[in-house]
């Protein structure tokens, strides 16, 4: 589990950099502000740095110009190839949330518009396994789409389906998006303190620190 989405992936990326700059009109406001989403996750952190769901290595590239030391874990291998053309001395695994090696500590797990693509028992065996591997003042910080409520959620759904956009809509009803009360409950019971902040209609920024 936690992969069924990585086929969908390798077949969307070689358009995914197309996608992402607002020209598929579906998901404009899912990408709206993404250059300022991916400045804000690498903002918050230093260091040692594991990032999942790299994609094509848009978040890594900003990581990397702060001078983070970054493992990138990516589940796509047609991901991995267009990232590593891109930055062929990044350290760029197959992997995935749950699934990953290490070769040191870390100070920070990150990553964009992926958590998502986990149920949400998954997420928390992810979290739990993160505040095993950070030590105190440890990081995580994803941004990612999440919804207030499960009826905020359905709204959503309901109004792309109302503007025909229907491959949104199938996105938002088959991924995992959870709330921001689910992500707080499973944060505080791994005792880690938690933050979120609005960054576009859908995305949100998800900082936690280990206590
Ligand atoms: C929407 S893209 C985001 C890419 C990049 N982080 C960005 O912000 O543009 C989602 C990425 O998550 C990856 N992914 C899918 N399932 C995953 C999993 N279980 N663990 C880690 N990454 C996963 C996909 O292969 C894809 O590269």
């Amino acid at each position: 589990m936690g992969r069924e989405f990585v086929d969908l992936f390798d077949h969307w990326a070689e358009s995914y950099d197309q996608a992402v700059t607002g020209k598929d009109i579906e998901y404009q406001e899912v990408f709206l502000n993404y250059e300022h989403i991916l400045q804000e996750v690498a903002n918050l952190v230093n260091g040692n740095v594991v990032e999942f769901g790299t994609g094509t290595g848009n978040l890594t590239q900003r990581l990397l110009e702060k001078g983070c030391s970054i493992i990138g874990v990516e589940p796509s291998a047609a991901m991995r190839k267009i990232a590593g053309k891109k930055m062929p001395h990044l350290t760029l695994l197959d992997g995935d949330f749950l699934n990953f090696q290490l070769y040191g500590p870390i100070d920070a797990f990150v990553s964009s518009y992926a958590f998502h693509h986990l149920e949400d028992s998954e997420k928390a065996n992810a979290i739990s396994k993160y505040a095993t591997l950070l030590s105190t003042g440890g990081k995580v910080v994803f941004a990612d789409t999440v919804f207030g409520s499960i009826g905020e959620k359905e709204t959503f759904i309901q109004e792309a389906k109302n503007n025909h956009y229907l491959s949104l809509a199938q996105d938002l009803e088959t991924e995992y998006y959870t709330t921001i009360p689910i992500l707080e409950s499973m944060f505080h019971s791994n005792e880690f303190s938690v933050e979120f902040k609005q960054l576009n209609r859908y995305v949100w920024l998800i900082e936690a620190e280990k206590l």
